[in-house]
């Protein structure tokens, strides 16, 4: 199983706080079934320097592996989670950022209004042959005014990331629906920041998933992730 989104590298954001604290988060994840960790921490051209970003997540993953020695059987590979942001589309490097050994790269919303610049941008990145992995695009739905906006992002040649804290909440049960049915690859990613409120909670998710749409479809989610970790997913 691949959690596809975790902020589980240590003390590089507002994730794990040290190793110690990323060693147990990763130990829950193996207790859940997860093989295969995305690690993705946050990213922005606005604030940061890509290299410092670069030298600092190498730091934490070396240190985590460290730490993990021979109980290291998990996959752990580095991506980050980058906020869609003014001219990004045409940044030096944007590649670096992409899931290790793969052309994707996950994308966050900004929280307020969508406007014409985020679809151009979103659009210029997948014409610099990156595939872009939108992330929990279900919470953008709590956003009344970009609630129709939805479907012009999911139209575009993106993936789609569900968060697994959404599945099974009320108010996310439509879009979620939605998103589900999408013939664009979707996966599923915890998202975990922490030992408690955000803790990895993929197994509770998958659960869900298969009650209500049947096995067949947490399978296609577990497949999804791997074609596209393999760089194998055509659109
Ligand atoms: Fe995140």
């Amino acid at each position: 199983m691949t959690d596809f989104h975790t902020h589980i590298l240590p003390g590089i954001d507002d994730g794990s706080k040290n190793v110690d604290m990323s060693v147990q988060m990763i130990d829950l994840e193996k207790e859940q079934g997860v093989d295969t960790i995305v690690a993705t921490p946050h990213f922005n051209f606005e604030h940061e320097d890509l290299g410092e970003f670069l030298e600092k997540r190498q730091k934490a993953a070396d240190a985590l592996k460290k730490a993990l020695g021979s109980k290291y059987e998990i996959k752990l590979l580095l991506g980050a989670e980058v906020a869609v942001s003014p001219g990004i589309s045409t940044q030096a490097g944007l590649e670096k950022l992409c899931i290790e050994g793969t052309k994707c790269i996950l994308l966050e919303m900004p929280m307020n209004d969508w406007t014409g610049w985020v679809f151009n941008e979103i659009y210029a990145v997948t014409a610099r042959n990156l595939t872009p992995i939108m992330a929990h695009v279900e919470r953008y739905y709590d956003i009344a005014a970009n609630r129709e906006k939805i479907d012009t992002l999911t139209d575009m040649e993106v993936c789609i990331q569900i968060n697994a804290a959404s599945v099974g909440r009320i108010s996310r049960r439509k879009i979620i629906n939605k998103l589900l049915q999408n013939n664009k690859p979707v996966v599923i990613g915890s998202d975990t920041h922490n030992l408690t409120d955000r803790k990895p909670n993929i197994q509770r998710a998958l659960h869900k998933i298969s009650r209500k749409y049947g096995q067949q479809l947490t399978d296609r989610l577990e497949n999804n992730a791997r074609l596209l970790l393999k760089g194998n997913y055509a659109f």
